[in-house]
């Protein structure tokens, strides 16, 4: 065999990974499509549940987070000009931590470095064989050159339009699907942060949300219409649209500036189950993708890792196999009630097209309700720091 576990797909999911099997002495090769220079390009959320941010430092890849990462002891979810404090840290005991996805996968690669761990970048034509034998095989391109690596596991981590999910025949695999009718329009700025804590904001004209990096960079977001491009979107249009989404407290309180970033995202729910098929296993967005409203992708994926990597040590160790079994189950579980939780904020915060009024009053009176009764806060709060893993 030529190494334990083939790891195919260097994101977040693999590369965590990869780090906590090598740091137990599990030998992995991680295949990876792009350069670590596109992986790394990629802006994606930012918001680390806590159980996330303890793995992360248990990887021994927490230090830079703590360094720079932003702890937040809550969130403003708003209806026009309402805004509604939840307090995560006085509700649940438990903070976010403010840190983004690309700075957590550079400290990822960081890290692999330090332990010299093998990683195959700009790989093409990855197929995997034998996912019923004792021993599995992984066939890819490299340079030109077709290679093959046999394995005892093969870990599918290779996001959603990757081919780990297409491995498992279509016949035993079930997926459950839904598209909303919006995308979210994304820029990055150079500005102090409006509000201290983020702003997820309802409004008669759409959703907006304040997000950010750092004391001086900005990640903010109105929903659009799936049909609009990035060339509709001056940072004129993008400036006034926020403006007008956001509480008037705080956009008093706005701070415009040339965006260095802008892309739209579309929204989608989407889960494929089992998670596992003989040696092979899924991880992350190559099993299931939230829309971004409940901050989840990133920690569902982290979630999954957990799971895992506390299966595989065993099985590889001393041949015990029963995490391994309960794996899928186990994980789908946390996956359904977070896509429960993306799915709620989502449906709260955004206007569907052509609705009618009675969903505009749903929101309001779910916003109203949520300012009234802390049982309805904590509920909230729960699930945004994160249910435990
Ligand atoms: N062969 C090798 N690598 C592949 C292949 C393939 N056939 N297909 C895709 N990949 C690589 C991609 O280039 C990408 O770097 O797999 C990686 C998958 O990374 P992500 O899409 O980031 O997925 P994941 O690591 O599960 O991270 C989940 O990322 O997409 C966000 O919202 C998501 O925050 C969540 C997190
Ligand atoms: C982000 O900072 O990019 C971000 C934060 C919270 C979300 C989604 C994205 O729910």
């Amino acid at each position: 065999m030529d190494t334990q576990v083939v790891i195919i797909g260097g994101g977040p999911s693999g590369l965590l990974l990869s780090q906590l099997l090598n740091r137990a002495g599990v030998d992995t090769v991680v295949l990876e499509r792009s350069t670590r220079a596109h992986v790394l390009a990629r802006i994606r959320a930012g918001i680390l549940e806590w159980g996330t941010v303890q793995l992360l430092r248990d990887a021994g890849v927490g230090a830079r987070m703590d360094r720079k990462g932003l702890p937040h002891d809550g969130a403003y979810f708003t209806d026009s000009d309402l805004m509604v404090h939840v307090d995560f840290k006085d509700l649940t005991g438990k903070q976010v931590m403010v840190y983004g996805q690309t700075d957590v996968t550079r400290d990822l690669y960081d890290a692999q470095d330090a332990l010299g761990t093998t990683i195959h970048h700009q790989v093409s034509d990855v197929t995997i064989h034998d996912l019923d034998q004792a021993m599995s095989a992984v066939e890819f391109t490299k340079d030109g050159k077709p290679q093959r690596i046999t394995c005892a596991y093969v870990a599918g981590c290779d996001g959603f339009h990757g081919v780990s999910r297409e491995a498992i025949p279509a016949n035993k695999r079930k997926s459950f699907e839904r598209v909303y009718p919006f995308g979210w329009l994304g820029i990055l700025s150079e500005t102090p942060p409006v509000n201290d804590e983020l702003i997820y904001a309802n409004s008669d004209d759409g959703f907006a949300l304040a997000s950010m990096r750092n004391a001086n960079l900005v990640r903010y977001y109105v929903q659009v219409p799936l049909t609009d491009t990035v060339a509709d979107w001056s940072d004129e249009r993008f400036w006034s649209t926020f403006r007008k989404r956001i509480p008037v407290q705080a956009a008093a309180r706005l701070i415009t500036g040339p965006s260095i970033e802008k892309s739209i995202a579309p929204l989608r729910s989407f889960v494929s189950e089992p998670l596992r098929w003989g040696n092979l296993f899924l991880v992350g967005d190559a099993a299931h993708i939230v829309p971004p409203t409940g901050a989840k992708g990133l920690n569902l994926a982290v979630s999954d890792v957990h799971y895992l990597y506390q299966a595989l040590i065993p099985a590889l160790r001393s041949g015990d196999l029963a995490g391994l079994d309960g794996y899928s189950d186990h994980a789908l579980s946390r996956i359904w009630k977070a896509m429960r939780f993306s799915w709620q904020m989502t449906t709260m915060l955004h206007r569907f097209d052509g609705e009618d009024a009675f969903a505009a009053q749903m929101r309001r009176a779910t916003l109203s309700h949520l300012a009234q009764s802390e049982t309805a806060r904590r509920d909230l709060a729960e699930n945004y720091v994160g249910l435990p893993f």
